[in-house]
């Protein structure tokens, strides 16, 4: 029979609540997702109460807080703290999103936190994107160009070709695009989902690159690319404010453009 709820033991189950200190004057409560495999239990909703006055004003200075100063057995990835990096990527009030460029005052009530949907949980708030790296050295994400340059000389680049950049090159790889893609969630597999994609296209995009059929040629695959169907859920969750959507059509009109010539 069709299963659509989660098995029994993958079901959230209220967890432990740890109050605020006496005397705390601002506090909000931060309700975390928690699993450790090495218990066996089924994950629990965690809810700690923080004085916001005691407290940065960025969700991961929350978090972070809770580690320091609540419950050291909480475990997150972070690195930059400024957006940079994309380690603290989470869900965060149901949105896909960096916990340190997001303000809690921007939440309101109870500021529910859990790890990127539609990945495995290592533990906490920490997904495996093995995965995910593993399909972003597939697309070989690096300038492949066998033409010679001069000793002393540069790859050199109009100042057009590199503003056509702009908008690829800012992104960190952060995944939240692509765990919040219906179409990465079901076929994640074989579709190489839109941060991968946007990236693969950040290298077609690139005038000093030489490879531009062997990029297309690889993307020519009903899985790879084509899964994608237009939903724009990645567009919108970029904490980046950066286009995948567009990306992805780009490269498809491109793949086309080529194919039709050819034939
Ligand atoms: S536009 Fe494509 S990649 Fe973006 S969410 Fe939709 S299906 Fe996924
Ligand atoms: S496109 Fe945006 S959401 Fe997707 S991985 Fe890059 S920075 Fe993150
Ligand atoms: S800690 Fe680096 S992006 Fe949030």
């Amino acid at each position: 029979m069709l299963q659509l709820r989660l098995p029994k033991d993958s079901r959230p189950v209220t967890g432990n609540h740890y109050p605020a200190a006496q005397g705390a004057s601002r506090v909000r409560t931060f309700q975390v997702y928690r699993w450790d495999p090495d218990e066996g239990q089924s994950p629990r909703l965690d809810s700690y109460e923080v004085d916001l006055d005691d407290c940065g004003p960025m969700v991961l200075d929350a978090i972070i807080k809770i580690k320091n100063d609540i419950d050291p057995t909480l475990t997150f990835r972070r690195s930059c703290r400024e957006g940079i990096c994309g380690s603290c990527s989470m869900n965060i009030d149901g949105t896909n999103t960096l916990a340190c460029t997001k303000p809690i005052e921007d939440i309101s009530g109870t500021v529910k936190i859990y790890p990127l949907p539609h990945l495995s949980v290592v533990k906490d708030l920490v997904p495996d994107m093995s995965h995910f790296y593993e399909q972003y050295a597939s697309i070989k994400p690096w300038l492949r160009n066998g033409a010679d340059v001069e000793e002393g000389s540069e790859r050199l680049q109009s100042r057009a070709d590199r503003d056509k950049l702009d908008g690829l090159y800012e992104c960190i790889l952060c995944a939240c695009c692509s765990t919040s893609c219906p179409s990465y969630w079901w076929n994640g597999d074989r579709y190489l989902g839109p941060a991968i994609l946007l990236q693969a296209y950040r290298w077609l995009a690139d005038s000093r690159d030489g490879d531009q059929d062997g990029r297309l040629d690889q993307l020519d695959d009903a899985f790879k690319l084509f899964r994608c169907h237009t939903i724009l859920n990645c567009t919108a969750a970029c904490p980046k404010g950066l286009n995948p959507a567009k990306a992805i059509a780009e490269t498809k009109r491109m793949l086309l453009t080529r194919n039709g010539a050819e034939r």
